[in-house]
């Protein structure tokens, strides 16, 4: 573990479950009375580890990859006060339970918006422009000359975009596609956001007419127990054969066998997914088969500058936290 100041009480002990950015572990390691225990390596602490490592800790600071449901909370035990994610979605954290027990919870949105958004449409233009199979054919020797319909795909020009979720990523989004020249901008959500909407016009509209107007479809939403599996059989069924299909989100919000079928017979375009169920994907699976699917490891927040800054904020709430001082950014319960 990394010494925390000598003396410090038990009290405030800290269990990190994973070597995050080296700025925040100076953050902590630096803040008089926190005493760290880190799971000091780049994989994901094992189930077992992490039973051990959260008893009679005081704070919690964990990534997305580890599921804090009830066995975890127990395995802690009462001395748990704060629980610090070191991501902006927040679903592998049973919040329930969490608030049930009076923890409190920090999380770090805003920090990767750009940098999400950013990945968002270099994966949409990725997959509509089909980029890794064009790069691929270069390399094969399938680039025999230039011809007049060979590796076309689908442009942003005059198009209509359907978000899912115009959120704080959803917006980003829209506010990087608009200069390629999208005509509509289409939303859906709980409910009208026209805070959020009116910088592009956006109109919200039901989930089946924004798959069957779109042209491309960018899911920004976060994965909730109404998103679970939203994009679905009927959902693709709606969509057009021509329109591109984006997922930056969670994998869950995708029923993948019907994507799979959609796009092996040809339902829709094409798919482009950072995010998937289960993650890693396995190398065999059907999804990776399909020359009209193009699937990242869940890079989106990943820069430099980006998840150092995550890495800061989530030290930041967890030491507000142990301190009872306001978070930076804490999720209300
Ligand atoms: P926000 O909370 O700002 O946005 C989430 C959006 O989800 C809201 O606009 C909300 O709309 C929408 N939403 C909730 N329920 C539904 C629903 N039933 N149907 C449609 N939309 C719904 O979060 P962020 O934009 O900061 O992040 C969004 C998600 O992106 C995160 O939860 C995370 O899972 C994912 N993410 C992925 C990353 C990656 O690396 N690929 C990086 C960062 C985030 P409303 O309020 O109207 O319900
Ligand atoms: C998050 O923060 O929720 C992303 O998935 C990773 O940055």
């Amino acid at each position: 573990g990394v010494p925390g100041a000598p003396g410090a009480p038990a009290a405030m002990a800290v269990f990190v479950t994973r070597r995050i950015p080296a700025e925040g572990l100076r953050a902590l390691s630096q803040a008089g009375g926190c005493r760290v225990q880190l799971w000091d390596s780049e994989e994901p602490v094992p189930r077992a580890e992490l039973l051990a490592g959260v008893a009679g800790k005081r704070g919690l600071l964990c990534l997305l990859s580890d599921r804090i449901d009830r066995e975890v909370l127990d395995a802690a035990g009462p001395s748990l006060k704060v629980i610090s994610t070191m991501s902006v979605g927040f679903d592998h954290l049973a919040l329930d339970e969490i608030k049930k027990r009076g923890i409190r919870v920090g999380y770090t949105p805003d920090v990767l918006t750009d940098a999400t958004a950013e990945l968002s449409v270099a994966l949409l233009l990725a997959t509509c422009r089909r980029l890794p199979e064009a790069l691929e054919q270069v390399k094969s020797g399938g680039w025999t000359t230039w011809k007049p319909l060979w590796m076309c795909g689908y442009g942003l020009s005059d198009s209509t975009v359907g978000i899912i979720g115009l959120g704080r990523i959803g917006q980003a989004v829209a506010r990087r596609l608009k200069p390629f020249g999208v005509k509509k901008f289409l939303y859906t959500g709980s409910r009208p956001k026209p805070e959020n909407a009116a910088e592009f016009e956006a109109e919200f509209v039901p989930l089946a007419k924004l798959a069957e107007e779109s042209d491309f479809v960018v899911v920004t939403c976060a994965l909730t127990p109404a998103t679970q599996g939203m994009c679905n059989k009927e959902f693709f069924g709606r969509m057009k054969k021509t329109a591109v299909f984006v997922n930056t989100s969670r994998g869950a919000v995708v029923n993948q066998d019907d994507l799979y079928d959609a796009l092996a017979q040809g339902k829709i375009a094409a798919a482009g997914l950072d995010v998937t169920t289960p993650e890693p994907l396995p190398t065999e699976h059907p999804l990776l088969s399909l020359k009209n699917c193009v699937v990242l490891p869940h890079i989106g927040s990943a820069t430099y500058a980006t998840r150092s800054t995550m890495a800061v904020l989530a030290a930041d709430n967890l030491l507000a936290g142990l301190r009872g001082e306001p978070m930076p950014h804490e999720l209300v319960l």
